[in-house]
């Protein structure tokens, strides 16, 4: 294993506030991680610190084997960052933004960089067309390609995805895995936990604290303990007082008009629940067993009441 980031007790305050607290954690080279967390949780804080552009309050952390507090310049030489409001020059013709940026990290044979990244991103169309004119995925991209021009070894990228229509999110994600394929390392954040399925480890933000840590699967194995059902076909909101009310349900979350049913180990089973609720009158329920989702573990860690702990 090559460990590229290495964080121990990273911790960030604004006066009296910790935005980020006591945060550790590790990533490998070509590693797809994924930091996850409600608005305000400390994902940004923690970039800007790890990209050597907000000093910690406490805490070490090694980027491209450099520290970020000692030779902050020299990790913004080895990484690339797409910040949150990335900005572009929205009048000026996408490639001109590229040449820009190539000129901004003095790049060798900025054109020929150039022509390669419009290639790789799938910007090669777009090319003379006005940056402001574009559909926000295609923006995106372009602001990835910025980020990449310098051949960083890790990209930060700071809600890459946020806005943007599900088509353009999925041709991003294949972006990111295939510069990952080529040992580029992914730090990125997200609030969409469908998303957070392509990372390969997902770091969990809840108020400033890394509250889990681990992979997709794993996460859903120890913090979702027991079995998941969906029910469907049945008034939600009636259904979620029954069922909430029911022995062995740990948890009830409505996912649009259906509702996700956490039952304990060894709780009731499909046809219980059905019981359950034809015997209040709500006939007609379509319960099957799912696996559970990121969202699902996200609940789980946000409310830890309805946790492993609870279980
Ligand atoms: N410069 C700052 N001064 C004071 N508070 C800040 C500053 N930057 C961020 N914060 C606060 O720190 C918390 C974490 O912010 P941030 O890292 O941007 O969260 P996220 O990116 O997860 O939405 C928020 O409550 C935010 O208001
Ligand atoms: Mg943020």
């Amino acid at each position: 294993m090559n460990t590229v980031i290495e964080v121990r007790d990273l911790t960030r305050r604004f006066g009296d506030f910790v935005a980020v607290d006591r945060v550790s954690f590790h990533v490998e080279k070509g590693e797809i991680f994924g930091y996850l967390g409600a608005n305000g949780a400390g994902k940004s804080t923690t970039i800007r610190m790890l990209c050597g552009l907000l000093a910690p309050t406490e805490g070490v952390a090694m980027v491209a084997g450099h520290d970020i507090r000692d030779d902050a310049r020299k990790v913004r030489a080895a990484i690339g960052y797409m910040s949150q409001k990335f900005s572009l020059y929205l009048d000026l013709p996408v490639r001109a933004n590229l040449e820009f940026y190539a000129g901004a990290y003095e790049i060798e044979s900025p054109r020929k960089r150039v022509q390669e990244i419009l290639e790789l991103l799938d910007l090669e169309v777009h090319r003379d067309q006005i940056t402001g004119a574009l559909p926000g995925g295609t923006r995106q991209r372009l602001g990835l390609g910025c980020a990449l021009l310098h051949r960083p070894e890790i990209v930060f990228l700071d809600e890459p995805t946020a806005g943007v229509d599900p088509a353009s999110r999925r041709d991003f994600w294949r972006l990111i895995r295939s510069l990952s394929r080529e040992g580029t390392t992914v730090f990125v954040t997200t609030h969409y936990m469908d998303e957070a399925e392509y990372c390969q480890r997902i770091g969990l933000m809840v108020d400033g604290r890394l509250a889990a840590l681990d992979t997709p699967r794993a996460l859903k194995r120890d913090l979702v303990p027991g079995r998941m059902f969906r029910v469907s076909n049945v008034d939600e909101r009636a259904s979620r007082a029954v069922l909430s009310g029911m022995s062995g349900v740990v948890d009830v979350q409505p996912f649009g008009t259906r509702l996700h049913v956490r039952v304990r180990p060894g709780g009731p089973e499909a046809p219980d629940l059905g019981k359950q609720l034809s015997q209040a009158g709500l006939s007609g329920a379509e319960i099957e067993e799912i696996e559970p989702t990121l969202e699902d573990v996200f609940l789980a860690v946000v409310d830890p009441t309805k946790g492993s702990a609870a279980a």
